[in-house]
C-alpha cells in the first residue's frame, strides 16, 4: 500500500484545538471514535450562517430565508454525493442513534409477532437498545451473530440464523471497540438471497474513515453521525432507498413534514422532508457540509490509508509492551482498545490524561460486547487524519508510566 500522501502538519493548522495544553502538556487527542475535532472551515461555516444569513428554512420568502434554504438543501446534496446516494434518500437526524430509532419506529408497522431481528454481539448501544426494546414491545425475536476469538463475525452462524421470519438485519460496518471491519457487501448478498429482510448498516465508525458507496454496499439503510467526521454535534444522517422511505411512516409529526393539513387528515411532504419535522438543525447541516467538503478535498482513500498506518504503528508499539492486552483483529479500522493487565481502564486513562493524552475508557457504549470479552472495561485510542506517529510514541511512553505506578 502506498504511504500516506497527507500533509499532516498543514492539516493540523486547520484545527485550533490542537494547539491547547491539557494538564500543562500539549494535547494528544486520541478519542476520535467518540467525537472528532473540528477544523476552522466547519467552525467558520457555522459562524458565517449565524452572523450573515441566520433564518429558518422552507418557510420564508425573504432573502435570508432563501439563502438559508439553499445552503441547507446544498448540504443534503453534498452528503448524498459523499456516499453515492440520491438527494431524496438523505434524511437529517440528530445522529446515528436517532437514525436507528427512526427505523425501529417507522418499520414497526411491517412487523408481526414472532418476526425476527438479527444484530451482532459487537453492536454499540445505538444499534442494540432500539432493537432490543422493539423486540420486547412487539414480541419479536432478537438474535445475535457471535464473534470468534479474533473478534470477527462468525458468518457461517449468520447463515444459520437467517430465515423467512427475519425482517431486519442491522449490523455495524466497523466495531467501535474491536475495530473489526465487517464485510457488509457480502452480508448484504446473504441477506437478500436468504430472506426478505431489510439490511441496515450502522456506519458511525466507518463513514468518517473510509470511502463508502451505498449502491456498492447493497444496504437498504445506512446511519451515521456528523460529529465523528469533523462536523458538529446534533446532526446525523439516515440514508434509505427511495422506494423504502416512500412507503414508510414518518417518525416525527409536525411542521414542515406536511403537504396539506385539514381538520380530518394530513398529506405528508415529499422526500426527504417527510422525515424532517419542525425547525431542523440548520447550522449543523451547514457545518456538516463543510466537513464533507474538507474530507472530500483530502480524499477518503487518503484518510483511510493514514488511519491504517497509524493503527498498524499503534498495534506494533503496544504489542511490544508485554503488560498490554489488545482486543480485536489485526486488520481493523482506526482504533485500538486495550488494557494494561491488572489496571482498571479508568486508572489507565487518568494517568494518560495527566500526560495530556485523551483516550476513552469504559465500556464504549458496548456493554454486551465487553461481557463477551469477559472484561468490565477497556481503554481505547482512536485516530483521525490529524494524528501523527509521534503521538503514538507518547502514548506508549505514558503506558510505561501506568505500569510503573501500578507495579
Ligand atoms: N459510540 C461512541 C464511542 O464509541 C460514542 O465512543
Amino acid at each position: 500500500m502506498p504511504k500516506t500522501m497527507l500533509d499532516i502538519k498543514k492539516i493540523r493548522k486547520d484545527f485550533p484545538i490542537l494547539n491547547i495544553k491539557v494538564n500543562g502538556k500539549p494535547l494528544i487527542y486520541l478519542d476520535n471514535a467518540a467525537t472528532s475535532q473540528k477544523p476552522r472551515q466547519v467552525i467558520g461555516a457555522m459562524a458565517d450562517f449565524y452572523q450573515n444569513y441566520n433564518s429558518n428554512i422552507h418557510r420564508s420568502i425573504h432573502k435570508l430565508g432563501e439563502e438559508a434554504t439553499l445552503a441547507y438543501e446544498k448540504s443534503h446534496k453534498k452528503v448524498a454525493d459523499f456516499i453515492n446516494a440520491d438527494f431524496e434518500e438523505i434524511v437529517f437526524t440528530r445522529g446515528t442513534t436517532e437514525s436507528i430509532n427512526l427505523l425501529a419506529y417507522s418499520l414497526t408497522q411491517e412487523l408481526n409477532q414472532g418476526d425476527e431481528i438479527i444484530i451482532t454481539q459487537m453492536e454499540h448501544h445505538s444499534n442494540f437498545v432500539p432493537w432490543q426494546q422493539l423486540a420486547k414491545k412487539r414480541n419479536l425475536k432478537l438474535k445475535f451473530i457471535e464473534i470468534d476469538g479474533e473478534g470477527k463475525l462468525k458468518l457461517e452462524q449468520f447463515s444459520e440464523l437467517l430465515n423467512k421470519k427475519t425482517k431486519i438485519v442491522s449490523i455495524t460496518h466497523a466495531s467501535n471497540v474491536l475495530g473489526t471491519i465487517n464485510p457488509v457487501e457480502k452480508i448484504a448478498k446473504i441477506v437478500k438471497e436468504k430472506s426478505n429482510a431489510y439490511f441496515i448498516v450502522d456506519g458511525a465508525q466507518s463513514v468518517p474513515h473510509m470511502p463508502v458507496d451505498v449502491k456498492k454496499m447493497g444496504c437498504d439503510f445506512l446511519a451515521f453521525s456528523g460529529h465523528k467526521m469533523l462536523g458538529p454535534t446534533g446532526i446525523g444522517v439516515l440514508y434509505g432507498k427511495k422506494e423504502l422511505l416512500e412507503r414508510m411512516q414518518p417518525f416525527l409529526y409536525g411542521g414542515e413534514m406536511i403537504k396539506e393539513v385539514t381538520f380530518k387528515d394530513t398529506k405528508f411532504n415529499e422526500l426527504p422532508w417527510k422525515f424532517e419535522a419542525g425547525t431542523m438543525n440548520i447550522a449543523e447541516a451547514i457545518g456538516l457540509a463543510a466537513a464533507v467538503d474538507y474530507l472530500g478535498k483530502i480524499g477518503m482513500e487518503n484518510v483511510m490509508r493514514h488511519g491504517k498506518e497509524l493503527t498498524n504503528y499503534c498495534l506494533r508499539r503496544l504489542n511490544e509492551i508485554k503488560e498490554v492486552e489488545i482486543y480485536g483483529p489485526k486488520e481493523r479500522s482506526a482504533l485500538v482498545a486495550f488494557n494494561v493487565r491488572n489496571v482498571h481502564a479508568h486508572d489507565t486513562a487518568t494517568i494518560l490524561d495527566g500526560e495530556g493524552i485523551a483516550v476513552r475508557a469504559g465500556h464504549h457504549c458496548a456493554m454486551p460486547l465487553h461481557s463477551v470479552l469477559g472484561i468490565p472495561a477497556s481503554a481505547r485510542a482512536s485516530f483521525y487524519l490529524y494524528n501523527q506517529k509521534e503521538e503514538i510514541d507518547s502514548l506508549a511512553e505514558a503506558i510505561h508510566k501506568v505500569i510503573k505506578v501500578f507495579k
